[in-house]
């Protein structure tokens, strides 16, 4: 069986959902759960793994202990990195999360050097930079996943609202996944309907704002962020390219002069499939929209300058 193998790096709330939801969704052939903590990373492969009696199909679950224990792999997953505290902007993780996806992104080059790597950690546009920059791949090959998770927060609150398409409204929401994040009324369906006509301009801002807090409300409760949300996201996105979908998502991509930009990796939508990102959709913005995009490639490069300039690529 080739193409099925996926490996999670980080076995915390996130990286532990994703593996669950990926194995009830019965795509793949085998899970690896990875942790800097082996017993968790075991104890969370063993329940997930009896899990799947239950599944629709079989699903291999286990615990890579050993970095060696990533070969071959057609995903990968990186989720490794400390969450975000109450107190914290996604910033204030940047250089203690660059370190660790940068020793992850060595070991699966060595380890799975054919492998997607879908990039997760925060703050994720520039630990998805990170990556690129660590394995040198082919752009299309390494995917940021966050715009998924922001649309499917936006989907929610337009349910909200409306009351109807719980699970037929395809939000877009693109930029930086933080912030400066780009919730996209204009091609937004509800149903196939255009948002723009099934709710007022009031009652959109309201979705706007909200989708924008919807990781930092979920902080407020919890303490700590979300991971159910997050983990489904991942698991969407792994379908798309295990069963080479060619599903448009709303995904960090390194630009080479898409929207006007270069060597920046910011969420735009993206045709995924088996090769990962297989093409990015290069919509056309008014003005607002190029503003507002500007902004969140300008709050990305800000933090990838930081890196930068602490020699973090130099080492
Ligand atoms: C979220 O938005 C922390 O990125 C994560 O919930």
């Amino acid at each position: 069986m080739t193409g099925r193998k996926v490996a999670i790096v980080g076995a915390g709330a996130v990286g532990a959902s994703a593996a669950y939801a990926l194995a009830l969704s019965g795509i793949c052939h085998e899970i690896l759960l990875y942790d800097i903590f082996p017993e968790v990373a075991i104890g969370k492969a063993i329940d997930i793994a009896q899990a799947t009696n239950y599944a629709p199909r079989g699903t291999v679950v286990r615990a890579a202990i050993k970095p060696e224990d990533l070969k071959n792999c057609d995903v990968v997953v990186i989720t490794a990195g400390v969450p975000r505290k109450a107190e914290m902007t996604r910033a204030d993780l940047l250089n203690i999360n660059a370190g660790i996806v940068k020793e992850v992104s060595e070991n699966i080059k060595t380890y799975s050097p054919d492998a997607i790597i879908l990039c997760v950690s925060n703050p994720l546009d520039v630990m998805t930079y990170v990556v690129h920059q660590v394995t040198g791949w082919d752009r299309s090959r390494i995917i940021g996943m966050g715009g998924a998770l922001d649309s499917s927060r936006m989907s929610y609150q337009i349910y909200q609202k409306t009351g109807f398409a719980a699970a037929q409204t395809r939000s877009i929401v693109i930029g930086e996944h933080g912030e400066h994040m780009i919730p996209y009324p204009e091609v937004t369906g509800v149903g196939g309907m255009p948002l723009t006509q099934v709710l007022s301009k009031e009652d959109i801002e309201e979705v706007i704002e909200k989708t924008r807090n919807g990781g930092a409300e979920i902080v407020k409760y919890l303490k700590t962020s979300a991971f159910y949300a997050p983990g489904r996201s991942i698991s969407m996105m792994v379908e798309a390219i295990l069963g080479d979908e060619g599903k448009v998502i709303p995904s960090c991509a390194m630009l080479d002069g898409e929207y006007g930009y270069k060597d920046v990796t910011v969420g735009v939508p993206c045709v995924v499939g088996a090769k990962g990102v297989e093409k990015i959709i290069e919509l056309e913005f008014d003005d607002e929209m190029k503003a507002k995009f500007a902004k969140s490639v300008e709050s990305i490069n800000e933090s990838i300058a930081i890196l930068r300039d602490g020699g973090f690529f130099d080492k």
